[in-house]
């Protein structure tokens, strides 16, 4: 269906992003491709070697990587090197370091290599902090997807708490605020909405108005 046509959804973390994308792809009939996935399993891979993070290390790992999704029913499971990571990929570990994984410019350009090859195989929705900007700027559907930081540390914390974990919301309001810094004021493609990008503040809208939003919006370019 429809190839070739690019869903590019970007803004910050924990806007629910990957939740809408993957929704929104179930219901187009597209494959639903999470390019934090691929940063994180660079730096899930990173931490497997006992070294300390260096840009060189991260860039040359990043060259060797094999990033594979295999989607399952509502999971979208994650493989590096054949290993499933699915689940080892969303540690506090990985997520404490990823974003100076992702500032390193050969780690770039490897996953926008691979981002753009997984792209240009057919209806694609692919969520990140540079789809619209970098990897797809001729995507036929650009969302800039963003919410409150208050509203974004509920949500993730509401998630947490569904696995058990205790979560002090007043730190995971700080560790968004700042992955948002990182990831925004970085020198190679930072976070930031591209002009031609529609864009959403979910903070008062729920996961079906958002996804019933995103779907209205691709049928107009469709
Ligand atoms: O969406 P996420 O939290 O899984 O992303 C993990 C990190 O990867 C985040 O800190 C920013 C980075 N990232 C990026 O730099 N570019 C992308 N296209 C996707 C994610």
């Amino acid at each position: 269906m429809e190839k070739g046509f690019v869903v590019a959804i970007d803004g910050p973390a924990g806007a629910g992003k990957s939740t809408i994308a993957k929704l929104a792809a179930g219901k187009l009939d597209f494959a639903y491709i999470d390019t934090g996935a691929m940063y994180r399993a660079v730096t899930w891979k990173l931490l497997q070697t006992g070294k300390t993070f260096s840009a060189e290390l991260a860039g040359k790992l990043a060259n060797e990587i094999n990033i594979e999704f295999r989607p399952e029913n509502a999971v979208n499971r994650v493989f590096v090197d054949g290993m499933e990571v699915t689940e080892a990929i969303r540690t506090a570990a990985v997520t404490g370091l990823v974003s100076k994984v992702a500032a390193v410019p050969d780690v770039r350009t490897a996953m926008v290599d691979q981002q753009r090859r997984m792209g240009n195989e057919g209806g694609i929705v692919m969520d990140g902090r540079d789809i619209g900007t970098v990897v797809f700027p001729q995507a036929q559907c650009k969302i800039f997807l963003t919410a409150t930081v208050e509203e974004r540390a509920r949500r993730r914390g509401k998630e947490l708490e569904a696995k058990g974990e205790t979560v002090d919301y007043q730190k995971l309001q700080a560790e968004i605020a700042l992955r948002d810094k990182q990831d925004s004021e970085r020198e190679v493609s930072p976070l930031r909405q591209a002009e031609d990008a529609v864009y959403l503040d979910t903070s008062d809208m729920n996961i079906e108005q958002v996804t019933n939003k995103i779907l209205e919006l691709v049928k107009e370019k469709l």
